[in-house]
This record gives C-alpha cells, structure tokens and sequence, in this order.
C-alpha cells in the first residue's frame, strides 16, 4: 500500500496511491511531526463495515466514481451510448517530484484514465489538484461530470462557510452548519457570477479569524461550476469541486483528454485569516506575475460614474487635469468611447473609435493623459455584441442561443461564440490595432451579461469552450503586448476567481462604491484575493448605487485599502473634498507598498464594525484600517484587539486617517495619546492582549492606525 506524504512548514499531505486500487486522501491537516509515518496514520483511520450496508467500508477515492460502489455523492459520471458507465480508477502509475504528485489511473474494463496533479507548495502551504480525463477507448466518450476531485474532510469541520451575492453585493458570506446529504452550489452564468463564488470554507464553530482550524478550497474556474460538501451517512465528508459540464459538451474522441479546473486549497489551525494568509502567498508567488508584484499599483481614475456615455473631450481633457493634481497615476476611459455607442443599446461589437465624438481619434484624449505623467487604460466588453451594431448585422451567427429559441434579453446585448477562431481573431485584430496605435498600458476587460443559451450555431453547448477561449485570448493579447495591464471585471465581481487572475492582474470587485457596503464586499474578496488586487475606487459623494450619501474621509479611507482609484466628477465636487481625497492618495502612496505586500489581519469585532490591517512580514510596520459601519448598541463602541503584531515590539501609534481627530468629544483616547499628533508608544503585547478602546465617533467612519516599530524598542 504505496503511501505519500509531502510536507510543508503549516500542512501535511498524506496520499494513498498503491498500484492497482483507487488513489484517495487519507490525511490533510497539521502538519505532522517527522516520526510520524504515513502507515500509522493509516492505521488510525481504520473503518468497518457499518450494520444494514455493505460487509466491508469502502474506501473512498478522489474520484468517487460509480465503480466504487460507495453509494454516495458521485465525482465522476461518463458513458459511451449508455455503457462504459461504471469506472473504477486504479492506480498504474505515481511520478513524484518533490513536493508533486503525479498519479496516474486506468480503468482498463472502460477504457478510461484520470490523471492527478498534485502539488503542496512550499511557501504557501497551499495544496494544487488538477486532474484531466483521458478516452482510451476507439468510441466517443460522454463526459457528463467531472468534479477536479472530491476531497475528504475531516469530520469536525461541522460549518460550512459559503459565499453569495448579487450584482452590487459581492462576496456575502453565508454560515450555515453541516447536515446529512449535500450543500451544492451550482452555478450556471458561464462567469465566475456575482451570487456564488467558486469557493467554501469549512470551519469549526469555534474557529475566528484568529483561532481554529479552518480548510478552504476554491475552484480556478471562470465558468459553470458546482461547489459541494456531502457528509455521508457514515459520518465521511467530502468537499468537492469541478466544472459544471452542459449535456454532451465534453465528447471526447479517442485519445482526447479534457483537464478539468484547478482545485486551490488551504488550511488553517490558526483561524480565517491565517488561511486567507497562505491564498494570498500563493496568489502573489504563482498567480501574479513578477512584473506585477514588482511595480506599485497606480492609483486610477475611471470616467465611467463621472460622465458615463457623455464622452466629450474638453470635459474629459479638464477631468484628466483634476485627476493627475490630486495623485491619479491612470486614466481610464470607460465604455462609450467606439462605434455607436451612446448607450447602452448599440454599438457594442464594433471597436472602432467613434468619428462623433472623437473627431480626431483618441490621439488628442490619449496624449493629453500621457502629457500629465498619467498611464492610459481603456474599456472593453470583447466577448458581447449589442443587435444594433455592425458586427452582429455582419455576422449574425456568431453569437451564442439555442436554435429556435428567442435570446433572453440582458443589457440588450448578446454573447459571441468567442470559441470559434474567426471569432477570436476579429476581437484580437480590434483590440491589437487599438493598443498598437495608442500609448495604452491596461484594459479594463468588462462582461456584462450571462450565459443564459450557451449553444454555438450548429446547435452544440459551448460554455467550457467559452471559458477556455477567454483565457487564450487574454494570453494572446498579454502575450503580443506584455505592458499592458488587464482588470477582470464583469458587472462588478461577476468574474472574480484564480483562474481568470492568472490571465489578469486586478479584480473589477463591485460596481457598488458605496463605502458602507465596500467594507463588507472588500473583506468578503479578501478571504481568497490579497487586497493588491481588489479594485477599490471613490465614487461620488451621494452613491449612484444606493443612493447614500457618505462623506469623503468614508470614501477615501475605504477605498485606500484595496487598489485605489477613484470614479467621480471631479469637476463637480467641493474643493474641500478633493484636498481630502488628495491627502488620501499621498497616504495611499505612502503606505501602498505595505498593503501590497504585507501579510493580512482580519480582526473579530462585533458587526458593527469592520476591521482590516496588514502587518509587514518583519512586523515592524502595521496599517489597520478600523470601519464603523454603523452605530453601537452601548454609549462607546468596543475595543478592538490587533493581531499579528510582535508583543516584543513598541510601536508607534498614530491615527493616520482621517485628516483630523473624529472623537465626538474630549478627552478621548486620541487626546490622551495624541494619536493625531505625535503618537505614542504602545507594546505590540498590549495592543493584542488588552486592546485598544475606540473613541465615541459617528457611524460611517473608517479609522487607519499606523504603527511603527521603534528602533532600540524593536
Ligand atoms: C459594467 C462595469 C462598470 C462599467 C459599465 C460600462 O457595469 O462593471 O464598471 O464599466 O459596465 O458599461
């Protein structure tokens, strides 16, 4: 009985991978002390055949696939014309390279093979599984489900954190705690979606943010997905996870292979946070790319809630003006700026820049931008076409449907089979000539529609080959122009996951800037994404979304800890609130290197309060940002209890925002420590183990605590 166990410095890996019986995870967890061998550990978990069941207990596999005989959850359905359903994977053979696993099963009666890759990394802890179907057979093969691998949970993991939403709402989370059968989150949008991020989290009902276990495990997925845990009626639990495949959309020939979706997963002894700690280390060893962990993220501006369609280029030449006085290091121009694009009802499809108002090209808008040391960025929605353009009067079969059926009306725009090749070609073909004749360096990469018919026009569903030719394109393009920057974004944070990351470089994270509901979307999103990545932008004063009205030193603060940018006519608002939105930005400038790179604490606080910082990975430097979102039930709010810090430390503690001190009244704790002023000298000890008391403040205020080793302190 071959068993595996890789190491790293958090997590320990124990595989079961002998020749000639289904491959299965037998321990995933602590790390284990080095005397402990696999065998024991083996041994330990022992099982029996139960009454009214079968005379032995079956094993599980990564798998679960129906020649098992579990009588579970299945992870695995295929058939050719109604045989060949019922695999069983053997192992044939096992590649290990270090800390990677590569095993490879045969069910030699179906003809069928699954080949695992699996990877602990060293530095993150994190545990990669992919796993990729082969047809070995000479007759087509009907792939009907595929999850990447059903992954075994250990049963006092009793809650399960999912995560949900809605357009404007994004990664809400949902705590519920485990039953007999099966949480399923499906999700059939053809994008990640706004209502179920291909991710779960399960925990104890003991664990915090900065206690107890915790295993998360997220699909790099920007398509159909299905998301489960099952806990079986012998007390086993499974977390599974894989595409969701339409009826008949991975036939496989003979030879073909179809590699399913990355598993990414996590796990915790010390609480969320730490687990959210190791997604952040490996999205920024292995999903970013160096260029990018390397350069210090611009602060943007973005025309879309300033001017919307109403492009003019005095207008947008006097905003660029504001925007690079006050610290924008990016302009963006928003969608309205090609074809007939005036709304949202035409033109979409047609990438040509539009003669009626850019009588000159964007030449004049794009120079203007560059003059004032500003980068350029530029809005598209390749994968969409409106009715009312050219393109679609061109090629009216090129976009997705169902034959015979009406298209379901979405934005007035429809889906193009981005998978055929003529297809792609024509959006790669329009957007090269648009970055190959502007100094552009980033594309805001929008999809603003679901995939409600995903079927090509012979009649065949095309929604994993959507996904698919969505990332190639990407490539291509990053490939040809390696300078240029790519936002995901589709309505907001309908396409957030670390499969379209790794084509990208920023999350789009909510078209909401409302700050109130910012603070609990940027906190959902940094579960799994470092906040280097989390769009985070100043919208007007009185929200276009929500339609509250939240003052700058709000707005500012929010967005300051995620990417900032801002997204508001700067033409039109006070002179006080564009001074306190540039002191922001130096702040933001100031401490960004830190935010982008530090390690994350997510505080546990009572709900009225949000509580975010990032500590340096030396620990001499902190940045928390301390949010009342709303009022308190008691005369003072709480304290809040930092973490991550050194107790060995004094810091220097100062409230670096907002400009000037919030205290409703005096003598608060900011008089007494003149927190505005000078700081004091506080032990990283104190400030974890007893707290720091929060001044009486108004609702809808974020606070941002600096603190700074203090050398011969240190
Ligand atoms: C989507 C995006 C917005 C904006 C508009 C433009 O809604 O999320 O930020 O770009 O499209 O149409």
């Amino acid at each position: 009985m071959p068993l595996f166990r890789l190491d790293s410095a958090t997590t320990s890996l124990i595989l079961r991978a002998g020749i000639g019986a289904p491959p299965a995870l037998v321990y995933w967890g602590a790390r284990l002390c080095d005397a402990v061998t696999p065998e024991e550990i083996t041994l330990l978990g022992t099982r029996q055949g139960g009454p009214g069941s079968a005379d032995i207990s079956i094993p599980s596999s990564l798998a679960l696939e129906p020649g098992l005989g579990l009588l579970g959850p299945s992870g695995f359905a295929a058939h050719r014309g109604g045989q060949d359903w019922g695999s069983r994977f053997d192992v044939v053979a096992v590649a290990q390279d270090g800390r990677r696993l590569c095993i490879t099963c045969l069910d030699p009666r179906t003809q069928i093979g699954l080949e695992y890759r699996i990877r602990l990394h060293a530095e993150s802890g994190v545990l990669t599984l992919g796993c990729t179907v082969t047809n070995h057979g000479t007759a087509a093969l009907d792939v009907n489900e595929m999850a990447t691998a059903c992954v075994p949970i250990p049963g006092r993991m009793t809650e399960i954190i999912g995560f949900t939403g809605r357009w404007s709402g994004e990664f809400q989370r949902e705590q519920l705690t485990r039953f007999a059968g099966g949480y399923v989150r499906e999700n059939r949008r053809g994008r990640s979606s706004h209502d179920a991020f291909p991710g779960v989290i399960l925990c104890t009902p003991a664990t915090t943010e900065n206690a107890g276990e915790a295993y998360g495990l997220t699909l790099a997925w920007s398509g159909n997905h299905r998301v489960r845990v099952d806990t079986l009626c012998d007390g086993r639990v499974f977390a599974s996870l894989g595409a969701l495949m339409l009826p008949g959309e991975i036939r496989l020939g003979a030879g073909e292979r179809y590699a399913g979706p990355e598993i990414v997963a996590a796990y915790s002894a010390y609480g969320l946070t730490e687990m959210s700690r190791h997604f952040h280390s490996y999205v920024r060893g292995h999903v970013l790319t160096p260029a990018m962990q390397a350069k210090p993220r611009p602060v943007h501006y973005n025309t879309w809630e300033a001017v919307y369609f109403d492009h003019g280029i005095d207008q947008l030449k006097a905003i660029a003006d504001k925007a690079a006085s006050i610290g924008a290091e990016r302009f963006v121009l928003d969608d309205g700026w090609f074809g007939a694009r005036r709304n949202d009802r035409a033109g979409l499809g047609d990438w040509t820049v539009s003669d009626a108002v850019y009588p000159h090209g964007l030449k004049p808008i794009v120079d203007h931008v560059i003059g004032l040391g500003m980068e350029m960025g530029i809005w598209f929605e390749p994968e969409m076409v409106n009715p009312d353009s050219d393109l679609f009067r061109a090629h009216p079969d090129w976009v997705l449907g169902i034959p015979a059926l009406d298209q379901i009306p979405y934005r007035h725009q429809y889906v193009l089979d981005i998978s055929r090749p003529e297809v792609s070609d024509y959006l790669f073909g329009c957007i090269d000539s648009i970055l190959a004749n502007h100094t552009i360096s980033y594309i805001k990469w929008d999809m603003n529609r679901d995939h409600n018919h995903p079927g090509d026009h012979h009649g065949f569903p095309r929604s994993d080959a959507q996904v698919r030719a969505l990332w190639a394109l990407l490539d291509r393009l990053r490939t040809k122009h390696l300078h240029v920057e790519i936002e995901s974004c589709a309505s907001g944070g309908g396409r957030t996951d670390l499969g379209v990351l790794a084509h990208s470089d920023r999350i789009w994270t909510s078209d909401t800037n409302d700050a109130i509901d910012r603070q609990d979307i940027q906190r959902g999103a940094s579960y799994f994404l470092p906040l280097e990545v989390i769009g985070a932008h100043v919208g007007p004063h009185h929200c276009h979304v929500t339609g509250r009205t939240i003052c700058m030193a709000m707005r500012a603060g929010t967005a300051l800890m995620g990417h900032m940018g801002m997204e508001l006519n700067l033409l039109t608002e006070q002179d006080a609130d564009l001074a306190e939105l540039k002191a922001a930005i130096v702040l933001y400038k100031q401490h960004r290197v830190l935010l982008h790179s530090g390690a994350l604490q997510r505080l546990d606080t009572p709900d009225y309060i949000v509580a975010m910082g990032v500590v340096a990975p030396d620990k001499a430097e902190a940045l928390y940002s301390v949010a009342l979102v709303t009022g308190h039930a008691r005369t003072l709010p709480d304290r809040v209890y930092f973490t991550g810090l050194d107790p060995a430390y004094a810091y220097q503690l100062k409230l670096v925002w907002p400009v000037s001190s919030p205290s409703r009244s005096s003598l608060s704790i900011i008089d007494a420590l003149d927190l505005c002023g000078a700081g004091a000298l506080v032990s990283g000890d104190a400030l974890m183990k007893a707290g720091l008391q929060l001044p009486l403040t108004f609702p809808e205020t974020v606070m941002l605590f600096h603190l700074q080793a203090v050398r011969g302190n240190a």
